[in-house]
């Protein structure tokens, strides 16, 4: 396999992916949820692996795919769930990488039955936040609260007329406050349930690397490229 040709650079390492999609119950057989396949995430979590590091590979719903070698999995389903799993884990981690698509909001009531149909049209659902994950590392680790290495944010975007979707990244990227955020183009087909990505890396050093579209695989090269250099400026 190719595997022995990747640098072994992140040996010593202990890195946290989160990835796929939450899901928010409004009974036990109805949830609210997102098309994230988790692919980029499982990607992530195989090369890191590849590369040396020892791996937690914290799991939302995904596509039907094979847990890769070497990575301990942690199936979680909620937004709150994946929060808990990513906040114990993250502790003394080198790099945290938040690759789930976290749903911004949950049902304010959990139905304990199944909601049946009646003749009228249902109520309106109340929806509230959800707890940013991302955020909450960042904050924490300000407050000295977690000792994480690096933490790394994905943005998927589609631009709008008044701004493009670089603009989108840089201001997230702010707004965040994490070190690195790859910035995915979406719309068009593409990004979601595709096998390709596209986008930037950018990273509070400054640096804008451009993503050529390719297999998610390269991507995760890429971006474990640039943890290994920020990582190696520090030690
Ligand atoms: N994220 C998170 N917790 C949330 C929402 C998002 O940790 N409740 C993380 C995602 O895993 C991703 C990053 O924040 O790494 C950016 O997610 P995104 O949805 O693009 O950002 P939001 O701040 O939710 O902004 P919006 O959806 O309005 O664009
Ligand atoms: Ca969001």
């Amino acid at each position: 396999s190719s595997a022995s040709a990747l640098p072994r650079d992140l040996e010593g390492r202990r890195v946290v992916i989160s990835a796929g999609g939450t899901r928010e119950p409004l009974d036990p057989v109805r949830y609210l949820g997102n098309r994230s396949s988790g692919r980029q995430g499982y990607a992530l979590a195989r090369v890191a692996a590849h590369r040396g590091a020892e791996v937690v590979l914290i799991s939302a719903h995904t596509a039907d795919l094979v847990e890769p070698a070497g990575v301990r999995v942690v199936h979680v389903g909620t937004a709150e769930q994946l929060r808990e799993s990513v906040l114990a884990e993250s502790q003394g981690a080198d790099a945290v990488v938040m690759a789930a698509a976290v749903a911004d909001f949950r049902p304010v009531d959990l139905a304990q039955h199944k909601i049946k149909k009646v003749d009228a049209d249902p109520a309106p659902v109340k929806l509230t936040r959800n707890p940013d994950i991302l955020a909450e590392l960042v904050e924490r680790r300000r407050d000295g609260e977690l000792d994480t290495g690096l933490i790394v944010g994905f943005a998927a975007e589609t631009g709008d007329p008044d701004t493009p979707v670089l603009d989108h990244g840089r201001r997230k990227l702010d707004r965040k406050g994490c070190d690195l955020l790859v910035v995915n183009t979406v719309g068009d087909g593409k990004a979601f349930e595709m096998e390709d990505n596209a986008g930037w890396l950018l990273s509070t050093d400054g640096t804008e690397t451009p993503l050529p579209h390719g297999a998610k695989s390269l991507l995760s090269a890429r971006l474990w490229d640039a943890v290994t250099r920020r990582l190696g400026e520090r030690s």
